[in-house]
């Protein structure tokens, strides 16, 4: 059996099925593992099962010459030194796909929530201090028929467009390097630059991958062409915004409100952050549903059996090792 270090117990039924097909080492006191202890756990294994809170750099992937794969529990994998891990001919998969729909049903439970102001109502009915109906209590934004933009049109980008233009009648703009006409054709979608769609749409919502075109990418000049009744969300990567220049702008209320999942320092979240009643915030939990979480485990298993077999993992990021192996 191929021996596997897994960085935090998965959720039981893939951890059965990890069991059934491998010799695997787990840390089972399901807390953040440091670096050293990444280093201790890959010694003598075969496979790395690693999660998008592991940094895995060329010092973990030199600890064993005869690591053939890292297979990430997460669709993103701005966590792994892609180069360093093919320049060492290790093979990196991913688990697209499966998280799409549930990850595109946080964007938008986020989007209402922000708009509605749902937050904080709870908060305000939980301490004990309503008493009664009134015409000014927690007036949000509507939702319907409102322009939604959506930076970055894949997969998770194009399921929150759809929810919005076929649930919420909203017309969709959309920033992406590329044009998608069928897209278009099915949705009545607009491409426009980045800045057209931060004017005008009334809901910013991320969905590129982290990488060094997209960090920072949403900065202060940005954030200041927002109309000041719009709401930014990110599902995406934290650092794909510039979170001092939000919390300005949240804080003298240029824009309405942000409803993030994700943080520039996650999992620490700035002082500042946390003292705002217009940001909605919630632990980085896109892809937070049980079946979803189950289906991630799946594709893990399914790179794995297929890297151990001498196949191409179907969801391989760097295929450039691969084409050294073959
Ligand atoms: C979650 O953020 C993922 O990349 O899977
Ligand atoms: C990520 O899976 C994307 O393509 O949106």
């Amino acid at each position: 059996m191929k021996k596997l270090f897994v960085t935090k117990p998965l959720p039981g039924k893939v951890m059965e099925r990890l069991k059934d097909s491998f010799d695997i080492t787990v840390n089972e006191e399901n807390r953040h593992l440091s670096r050293e202890e990444i280093i201790e756990g890959v010694k003598g294994k075969d496979g790395l099962v690693s999660l998008l809170t592991d940094p895995i750099d060329s010092t973990i992937m030199d600890a064993e010459p005869n690591l053939k794969i890292i297979a990430n529990y997460a669709v993103g994998f701005n966590n792994i030194d892609l180069k360093a891990a093919t320049d060492r001919n290790i093979l990196v998969t991913n688990t697209p796909g499966v998280l799409d729909e549930t990850t595109a049903d946080l964007a938008f439970t986020l989007l209402c929530a922000a708009a509605r102001r749902i937050h904080e109502g709870e908060k305000f009915l939980r301490s004990g201090s309503w008493d009664g109906w009134g015409p000014l209590q927690f007036l949000g934004q509507d939702i319907h028929k409102r322009t939604l933009g959506i930076v970055g049109l894949g997969r998770i980008g194009k399921e929150v467009a759809r929810r919005g233009n076929k649930g919420f009648c909203m017309p969709i703009l959309y920033a992406d390097p590329r044009k998608n006409e069928e897209f278009e054709r099915m949705t009545g979608a607009k491409h426009v630059d980045i800045r057209e769609l931060f004017m005008k749409a009334d809901f910013v919502s991320l969905h590129c991958p982290l990488n060094d075109k997209t960090h920072h990418l949403v900065n202060r000049e940005l954030i200041d062409l927002m109309k000041p009744t719009a709401i930014l969300i990110n599902t995406a990567r934290g650092p794909v915004v510039d979170e001092k220049a939000l919390v300005q702008a949240l804080r003298e209320k240029k824009i309405f409100a942000a409803a993030l999942d994700v943080f520039e320092h996650e999992p620490k979240i700035s002082e500042e952050l946390l003292a705002l009643d217009n940001a909605i915030m919630v632990p980085h939990i896109g892809s937070a549903s049980i079946d979803t979480r189950t289906r991630m485990g799946d594709l893990v298993i399914q790179n794995l059996e297929y890297a151990f077999r001498g196949e191409r993992p179907p969801f391989l990021v760097n295929k450039e090792a691969w084409k050294s192996q073959e």
